[in-house]
């Protein structure tokens, strides 16, 4: 029998913040009180009148399929909100809604990348960018970055980065999992770069859009030169904390839209109606309507970078977004603690998974070796004694 998985899925890394969340599971089946720091995934509940347009999409039976880009009112929700909020003109015809920005990210990938086509990731990055590429036959190009320029991606760092081969660059900003913001000046010096390489595209997944605590987002694809060459890429899973319904979207250059939407037809089809038709309602409310999710975040991460600050050994710089602290633990390499040896950062997440029983995920996942990714989507309770444990055992 030749029962083996396909070289393409053995070659795949498995998810490791889902990995370390099953680990994490695991441990608590055994009875230990493990705190959960390792997934990004808000902590509270879908705002109510997004619940109830939900129940009411249910009684009004929204239950057939849907078009696979979307329902025409929600991709209007999602051109007005571009335009509200990024100032960009993306009409009906750019807008493809997937189940998640994760399926919106392998579409573009897939319609995008031929096999050998090289993709600049500015490390650290969200987890999946790589094995993305990878799926896509694409090569995935690393640029380091580290604490000291806020983990961003220099222009000299890009240029240098650029080879004939080059086909995109994708980043997030806000960062998973650094927390960086990108803000217009930086932003315009990558676009200076770009002008002298009119073939590379951009993906841009502004999915923390508005946990963002400098304020003012700006999307690249507003910078003189890169609308028409920027995948702007979203989704409502963090802002309105709605990961479970699984909803993502892009904006973007019309062909790429529609090989995403020719894609899409013959994999999964249109998305959940029940949440498209949720979506609507979330997308059409201001703002403001979410942003006490949004200060609550602002002020765990003033008490975790306080808390964290406090152990010697945690390098930090203060993240303008998400809900992520990156933190740089490097000076514990080569140290021996209550009998484990520290070599690199999956060690130091073990230790701290073992011996303190709080979970996180190691930084080398993001590409970056010497930290850790530390969420705060927890309580102020959990934050304050997951911390008081990691300074307890190190
Ligand atoms: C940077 C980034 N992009 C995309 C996603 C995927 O979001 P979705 O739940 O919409 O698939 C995540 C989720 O963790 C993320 O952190």
């Amino acid at each position: 029998m030749s029962n083996h998985l396909s070289d393409r899925i053995q070659n795949m890394s498995t998810s490791a913040t889902l990995a370390m969340a099953a680990k994490a599971r695991e441990l608590r089946n055994e009875g230990k009180d493990i705190i959960g720091l390792s997934l990004g995934e808000p902590d509270f509940n879908i705002p109510d009148f997004i619940k109830e347009a939900a129940k009411q999409a249910i009684d009004d039976n929204y239950s057939s399929y849907t078009p696979v880009d979307g329902y025409a009112e929600l991709k209007q929700a999602i051109s007005l909100k571009f335009k509200r909020d990024n100032g960009l003109d993306y009409g009906p015809n750019q807008i493809v809604v997937s189940s998640g920005a994760k399926q919106s990210l392998f579409n573009i990938a897939m319609v995008v990348l031929n096999p050998g086509d090289e993709v600049i990731l500015p490390a650290p990055y969200w987890v999946s960018y790589s094995d993305i590429v990878k799926l896509a036959e694409g090569v995935p190009v690393e640029v380091k970055t580290d604490i000291d320029t806020d983990f961003k991606m220099t222009p000299a760092q890009l240029e240098a980065a650029i080879t004939p081969n080059t086909r995109m660059i994708w980043f997030s900003s806000p960062c998973n999992p650094s927390g960086s913001v990108y803000s217009k000046a930086e932003l315009e010096g990558l676009a200076e770069v770009l002008k002298k390489h009119p073939n590379i595209y951009v993906v841009s997944d502004e999915i923390y859009e508005h946990i963002n605590f400098a304020g003012g987002h700006v999307s690249i694809a507003g910078i003189d030169g890169m609308y028409d060459r920027t995948v702007t890429v979203n989704g409502v899973s963090k802002a309105f904390a709605m990961t479970g319904w699984r909803i993502g979207y892009i904006g973007g250059p019309e062909w790429i839209a529609k090989g995403c939407t020719k894609l899409q037809g013959q994999v999964t089809s249109g998305a959940n109606a029940i949440a498209q038709r949720a979506v609507i309602t979330a997308l059409e409310a201001p703002v403001s309507k979410i942003q006490y999710m949004i200060d609550e975040f602002h002020k765990r991460r003033d008490l975790v970078l306080g808390l964290l600050g406090e152990i010697e050994g945690f390098n930090l710089n203060v993240p303008e977004g998400a809900f992520y602290v990156f933190p740089d633990i490097s000076a514990f390499f080569g140290k021996t603690l209550n009998g484990t040896t520290i070599n690199n950062a999956s060690d130091f997440a073990l230790y701290l998974l073992e011996h303190a029983n709080v979970a996180t995920v190691t930084g080398e996942a993001f590409g970056n070796p010497n930290c850790i990714r530390i969420s705060y989507a927890a309580s102020e309770k959990e934050l304050k004694e997951a911390i008081a444990r990691i300074k307890a055992v190190v």
